[in-house]
């Protein structure tokens, strides 16, 4: 029996943009999924297409339990974290000798065929790597991690990821002129968050603005609007939707003393809130004795 868990993620900057070669910022958080796999001779008893096709992949048979800390459908990568911390269970219990990277690259492989051709690459690998990540030129790579207080804000409202991402590519097609500086202005706030993680009103200033930006890519949710002001009036320093929008959460970058009194601003508006950080482990084994 092995035991490994994966965590989930947020987009700090550039969620959408990315799709179209803009640079993105993303982060491990501490919400977990843990998955036990036994060998066995039985197919796996977890009724879940990625851990099916997580034994299908590696070639072998045994059971799967989760144990999940992540909302699903919400924009926290809790399908790419089930699939990392599967496949990395399955590494462990068979002594397959896979690396990071060959998880990272299969467990993507895997969300593809499961959300038939629309998946992120960047949640597999922060999910597998943990840390603050650049996505650049479509690539991935791991910066220097960061202390940032967060409170996450669930808005309960499902959304559907590849119906946004379409939505937002008919509105450019039709649209160039107008969105491209729309993602041209992401970009920029992307770029200049870089520079100011040390200066946090400043970052919380430029997660407003992204925001907004997002908003105008019509990505946005009344329950997000309603998240993000509580937050912002509740003393964040800024707060934005996370992931593809249209619903799922929303982040607030908060002084560390108020992150109580803005996850409770986000509860009595009807969300229910995480209080989080950053997560440096990505995928780990877990002790099961
Ligand atoms: O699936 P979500 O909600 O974590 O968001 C995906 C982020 C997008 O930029 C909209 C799509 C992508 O592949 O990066």
């Amino acid at each position: 029996m092995a035991t490994c868990s994966a965590p989930g993620k947020v987009f700090l900057f550039g969620e959408h943009a990315v799709v179209f070669g803009k640079p993105g910022i993303a982060m491990g958080i501490k919400p977990r999924v843990f998955v036990t796999v036994r060998r066995g001779k039985n197919p796996p008893r977890v009724n879940s297409p990625y851990i099916e096709n997580c034994f299908e992949q590696t070639g072998v048979n045994g059971s799967a339990y989760i144990h999940s800390q992540l909302p699903s459908s919400s924009g926290l990568g809790s399908s790419a974290a089930v699939t990392v911390a599967t496949l990395s269970a399955i590494n462990e219990e068979y002594n397959l000798g896979m690396d990071r990277s060959h998880i990272a690259s299969t467990a993507f492989k895997i969300e593809k065929k499961v959300q038939r051709g629309r998946a992120s690459p960047t949640d597999t690998f922060v999910s597998t790597y943990g840390g603050l990540v650049l996505v650049k030129d479509n690539k991935r790579r791991i910066l220097p991690p960061e202390n940032l207080s967060l409170v996450i804000g669930n808005t309960m409202v499902s959304h559907k990821t590849a119906e946004l991402v379409g939505m937002v590519g008919e509105f450019r097609r039709s649209n160039p002129h107008v969105v491209d500086p729309i993602l041209d202005a992401i970009e920029a706030v992307t770029i200049r968050s870089l520079h100011n993680f040390h200066n946090q009103k400043t970052l919380g200033r430029y997660m407003d603005v992204n925001h907004a930006l997002l908003e105008a890519l019509g990505v946005g949710h009344p329950m997000l609007t309603r998240l993000v002001t509580a937050a912002r009036t509740s003393g964040a320093y800024g707060a934005k939707m996370t992931g593809a929008g249209g619903g799922g959460c929303m982040i607030a970058l908060c002084p560390k003393r108020s992150k109580s009194r803005i996850a409770k601003a986000i509860e009595a508006a009807e969300g229910r809130a995480i209080i989080t950080s950053i997560d440096t482990d990505g995928v780990r084994t877990e002790d099961d004795s």
